[in-house]
């Protein structure tokens, strides 16, 4: 069975819009185990414009699954993680700019600094994945530096999807299968994500030797609409129910 890790980032990037404590990242994180997670992953950017440090190390504390965090290899970052000790990290390339994770790691050209960061965690019981594009050179680079996990960047393949350019979507698809085809030759596991919404996420779940998908957000921006009729009805209950007092 193929396991869902939800990414709870925008729920942080909601609360950080007023720097209050609204929506509580704990009760989201929580609320999305019980619908059946079996992950929680956040990423703790270096500019830290979602997740706070307090938050990692709450839900470290909190929650009954599985703790996976996405960050760069920034010293700063590694540390915080080694003194966290979440059950999953996952490195990602990060720029200030980005909107989101743009592109997967070139892994090719950084073996020294992952294969050191590498060993400090899975020396801390951590397991380590790689975010990598679905190329078969990445994915033999990701054995090689030691990490137990790839995660397949999808965006590509989700953005043409979404745009409707079957000739592109259908070749990236292919280049994920055969890439996590490698990596469960290598041994690793395979996860994969970004981009993955609920029009294109079969194809994806379907791939061969699948572990875990990583799906933040449309997850969260589906959320708004399953929540926004019930929120306003009870407000609606709420300004009734006191009309009489206004009303005298
Ligand atoms: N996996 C990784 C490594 C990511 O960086 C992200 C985005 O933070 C995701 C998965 C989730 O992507 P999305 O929010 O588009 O579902």
């Amino acid at each position: 069975m193929v396991k869902l890790g939800v990414n709870i980032d925008h729920i942080a990037t909601l609360r950080q819009a007023r720097k209050e404590n609204e929506p509580d990242v704990l009760k989201a994180a929580l609320l999305c185990e019980k619908a059946g997670a079996e992950a929680i992953t956040v990423h703790l950017r270096e500019d830290r414009r979602h997740i706070q440090d307090k938050d990692v190390y709450l839900l470290k504390k909190n929650i009954k699954t599985r703790l996976n965090l996405e960050m760069s290899v920034a010293q700063e970052i590694v540390k915080i993680a080694l003194d966290v000790n979440p059950d999953d990290v996952c490195i990602v390339p990060e720029k200030r700019n980005e909107l989101t994770t743009e592109g997967g790691l070139d892994v090719i050209n950084q073996k020294t600094i992952l294969k050191e960061i590498i060993e400090k965690l899975k020396r801390s019981g951590i397991r380590v994945s790689l975010f990598i594009n679905p190329e078969i050179e990445q994915v033999n680079a990701s054995a090689e530096v030691g990490a137990d996990c790839v995660e397949l960047h999808t965006g590509k393949y989700a953005i043409s999807f979404k745009n409707k350019l079957k000739d592109v979507y259908l070749s990236e698809l292919k280049r994920l299968k055969e890439a996590g085809e490698i990596a469960l030759k290598k041994g690793l596991i395979l996860n994969a994500g970004h981009g993955l919404d609920y029009e294109n996420v079969k194809e994806i779940a379907e791939i061969k030797g699948m572990n875990e998908l990583n799906i933040g957000f449309s997850i969260v921006s589906k959320a708004v609409f399953v929540g926004l009729e019930k929120a306003v009805n009870e407000m609606k209950d709420l300004i009734r129910d006191n009309s009489h007092i206004f009303n005298r």
